[in-house]
């Protein structure tokens, strides 16, 4: 079969971020607070996010991934199949919860199959409604199961000379072929249980930054990935609660709205809340908005909250919640407006006198503007200092270190971009 590889899902438009592990920059005297520390700062982090260090992203350091075989099939990588024999695409019929077809003309969403990489040779492929292809008890190629087991299992053989043609081997040792466009077959699979792979705890947000495996959201659609997100906290907690540089606990990044519910989200948050004040009464616990969402949404819930405080994330380049395409043209000086009046008024609707405290967890100095000088993003890194400078918890840049110069935050600073 001749084979298309669409972009991964994990390409470098999703630069929205990631696991927050900071290092705070100037807050010297942090470390002589420890556990006397009481929950009114009278100072405000300036800190630096780790990206790419626990939770890698590609395009942070693309050079990571150069050794890794078949380096172009990682999870989440959409392909689409064309029938030498027939020369049209594999489709999953309806989207899926059907039999696989071999009779499309052109290739979109039902003739996309995201993998699930259990090694380089070895994948699961998902169809557009989420169910995963298998062999069905007569020997038909399906999509109906809703988790990968043996039979949901393939091996892709690429030929060598060729790369794009791959032929594809069921666990009972059979090829598929495509019998007719509308029948796509393999033998009978005889074994069963074994090297199916599942993902237990789900992603809050499409992004490869929230270890996606393929762009499904299944975190916080049921208890159980929420208890399991909890008890990751309170493991965290109860190991570094008594060491002096532990300073605040973010409860999770970046959940997404609708598919993230605000129910879910504050039973979450009470529960992560918790989980942290069982062994520390002195740590802050960051609550991230929901993307997509209204950015005041948990402010009546937190104030409740001792020593809460709200994330919020800024980028000139996208947004959810306004059409991203604004900045596209903007100017140098219509950024610099951005900031200091959009920007700072959002801020200022999130920051309130009796509310938790703000921090912009995530900002860059990079834009869309082409051509701008180094003045232009001493400007635009001054006036984001500024105003995101009034977060009552702080602020924190994207990210310390990447191959793309503006993203990191060590060639800002050592090139003089940046001043503090
Ligand atoms: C991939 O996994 C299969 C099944 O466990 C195994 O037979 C095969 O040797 C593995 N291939 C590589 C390259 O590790
Ligand atoms: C492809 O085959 C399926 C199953 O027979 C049929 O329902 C569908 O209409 C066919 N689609 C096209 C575009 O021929
Ligand atoms: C930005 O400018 C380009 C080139 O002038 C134009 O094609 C594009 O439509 C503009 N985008 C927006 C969002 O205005
Ligand atoms: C920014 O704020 C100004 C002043 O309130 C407003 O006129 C403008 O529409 C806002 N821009 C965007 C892109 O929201």
């Amino acid at each position: 079969m001749q084979l298309k590889n669409i972009a991964t899902y994990s390409s470098r438009t999703m630069k929205l971020l990631v696991v927050h592990y900071l290092f705070i920059i100037s807050s010297c005297y942090v470390f002589n607070f420890s556990y006397g520390r009481n929950l009114n700062p009278n100072f405000r982090v300036k800190a630096v996010n780790l990206g790419g260090w626990l939770l890698t992203e590609g395009w942070i350091k693309p050079s990571l991934f150069d050794a890794i075989p078949n380096n172009d099939f990682l999870d989440g990588t959409g392909l689409q199949f064309k029938s030498v024999t027939v020369g049209k695409y594999l489709c999953a019929e309806l989207g899926g919860g059907n039999i696989i077809v071999a009779n499309r003309t052109a290739a979109s969403g039902w003739e996309t199959f995201k993998i699930w990489r259990i090694n380089s040779t070895i994948f699961n492929f998902r169809v557009f409604n989420k169910e995963f292809v298998g062999v069905d008890g007569s020997g038909n190629v399906v999509a109906v199961e809703n988790k990968p087991g043996f039979s949901e299992t393939f091996e892709i053989v690429r030929n060598s000379d060729d790369p794009s043609r791959v032929r594809i081997k069921s666990t009972n040792g059979f090829f598929l072929q495509v019998k007719t466009e509308e029948l796509v077959t393999a033998d009978h699979s005889g074994g069963n249980g074994g090297w199916g792979d599942d993902d237990p705890s789900g992603s809050q947000n499409p992004c490869e930054h929230s270890a996606n495996r393929d762009g499904t959201i299944e975190w916080g659609k049921t208890d159980d990935t929420i208890q399991q997100t909890v008890e990751v906290i309170e493991f965290l907690t109860a190991r570094y609660a008594k060491n002096p540089s532990l300073y605040a606990v973010e409860l999770i990044n970046e959940p997404l709205a609708p598919e993230v519910t605000l129910d879910m989200v504050k039973k979450y948050y009470q529960a992560g809340y918790n989980a942290v004040r069982k062994h520390s009464s002195t740590a802050y616990v960051v609550m991230s908005n929901r993307l997509s969402s209204d950015p005041t949404e948990l402010l009546t819930f937190a104030s409740g909250l001792k020593g809460s405080v709200i994330d919020v994330h800024y980028y000139n380049l996208f947004s959810r919640i306004i059409d991203s395409s604004i900045f596209d043209n903007m100017s140098v000086q219509q950024n610099l407006e951005f900031v200091n009046t959009n920007r700072s008024a959002e801020l200022n609707t999130v920051t309130q006198s009796n509310g938790p405290l703000t921090f912009v967890g995530e900002w860059v100095a990079e834009w869309q503007v082409r051509d701008a000088t180094k003045e232009d993003y001493q400007m635009f890194a001054q006036a984001q200092l500024e105003v995101f400078g009034r977060a009552t918890f702080g602020w924190a840049y994207w990210t310390l270190k990447n191959v793309n110069n503006h993203w990191s935050m060590e060639w800002m600073i050592k090139n003089g971009y940046i001043k503090l």
